[in-house]
């Protein structure tokens, strides 16, 4: 194989450049419509109640919108945000402190909500519920539980693994919205106000290369972007066309087809181990190394989308249009047959 694949590197947040291309409001957030359309109007229903908004839950991959999906919420509301993650919370007082800190109307934002412990997930549920918080003071003999009264606030979880959510926790959001993977329309539109903000020049057929590499993300789109503008000042005269771009990209080994590294070992081994498939998830996830969660809600969803790899009740398919963009034969059928 010729093509090498997005680095690591790229799919890694900045968490500068984030900051500067952030989107903070909805009407600078590109794609997702439906989702977009449905938590303005659940923005706009709870300031004309003069309500906080309902407690909400935001899945999907990796890089596509969820944390300034949280924010731009929060600011919608006019409510301050708190942040925090599930695995830095470590102790149920952990928890406690930041909840008996919010003020009414504030946003809680749990990132990686699913890897919260369940101990302390299960303090969760009458907070969410009742804004109660019960905790046990003293130890021994003299320990007891106290309620306490918590404001009325909101919590808007984020993850990449919906699947490990309990379903306790789980039944406790009233809006769960999914974002997905972007068309590499809404990503060139990223791409110029990417470049605009960073004062890049650009055309639009250059942001559309590196929109269609960007494996349907807007982080590794915003990535890309910056690679590129490298190249275009020291190889050229500053200005990304496409193919600057594709020069650029080119040379970083970006896969044409904006695949990264574990997408094109999930294809192969298809391929190459299991015949083409069809390989059930278990099987195919010890042969590539990684959780079947993982590939069934990071990976699987970009390469369906793509028409890489079908979903059967047998099990994985990798279709003969990826066997052929990697160049890979598959093997013939038992009757001798190519596939
Ligand atoms: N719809 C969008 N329009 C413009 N820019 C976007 C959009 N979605 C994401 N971005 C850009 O991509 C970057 C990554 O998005 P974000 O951090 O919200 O992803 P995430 O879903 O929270 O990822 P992770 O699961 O890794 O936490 C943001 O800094 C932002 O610049
Ligand atoms: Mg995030």
């Amino acid at each position: 194989m010729s093509e090498r694949l997005v680095s690591d590197v790229l799919i890694k947040p900045d968490p500068v450049l984030e900051l500067t291309l952030r989107p903070s409001l909805f009407s600078e957030f590109t794609g997702q419509n439906k989702v977009k359309e449905r938590l303005e109007i659940a923005v706009q229903a709870a300031r004309q109640r003069e309500e906080p908004l309902d407690h909400l839950l935001l899945s999907g991959p990796p890089g596509l919108g969820k944390t300034t999906l949280a924010n731009i919420l929060a600011k919608a509301m006019g409510a301050n945000v708190k942040s925090t993650s599930g695995p830095t919370i470590e102790k149920a007082g952990d928890l406690a402190g930041l909840l008996t800190n919010l003020e009414p109307g504030d946003v809680l934002f749990i990132d990686e909500i699913h890897r919260l412990q369940k101990t302390i997930e299960e303090y969760l549920y009458p907070a969410m519920e009742d804004f109660k918080l019960d905790i046990i003071i003293d130890q021994g003999p003299n320990a007891r539980s106290v309620r306490l009264n918590l404001p009325r606030f909101t919590l808007i979880g984020a993850t990449t693994r919906s699947g490990l959510l309990t379903s306790p926790l789980l039944s406790r959001f009233p809006i769960k919205e999914r974002v997905d993977y972007y068309q590499a329309e809404d990503l060139q539109q990223i791409v110029l106000r990417s470049a605009r903000l960073l004062a890049v020049t650009i055309d639009t057929a250059g942001a559309f290369e590196i929109a269609r590499r960007s494996r349907g993300t807007p982080r590794i789109s915003n990535n890309l972007l910056r690679r590129v503008r490298d190249y275009a000042q020291v190889r050229g005269d500053g200005t990304i066309t496409a193919e600057v771009a594709d020069k650029a990209l080119a040379l970083l080994d970006i896969d044409k087809n904006g695949l990264d590294e574990m997408d094109i070992r999930i294809l192969e081994t298809i391929i190459r181990k299991f015949g083409g498939g069809p390989v059930g998830i278990g099987a195919l996830a010890v042969a590539v190394g990684e959780e079947p969660d993982t590939l069934e809600e990071v990976y699987e969803p970009y390469l369906i989308m793509e028409g890489y790899l079908n979903r059967t009740p047998q099990g994985r398919v990798a279709t003969e249009l990826i066997s052929r963009k990697l160049g890979l034969q598959r093997p013939p059928d038992k009757q001798g047959r190519l596939l």
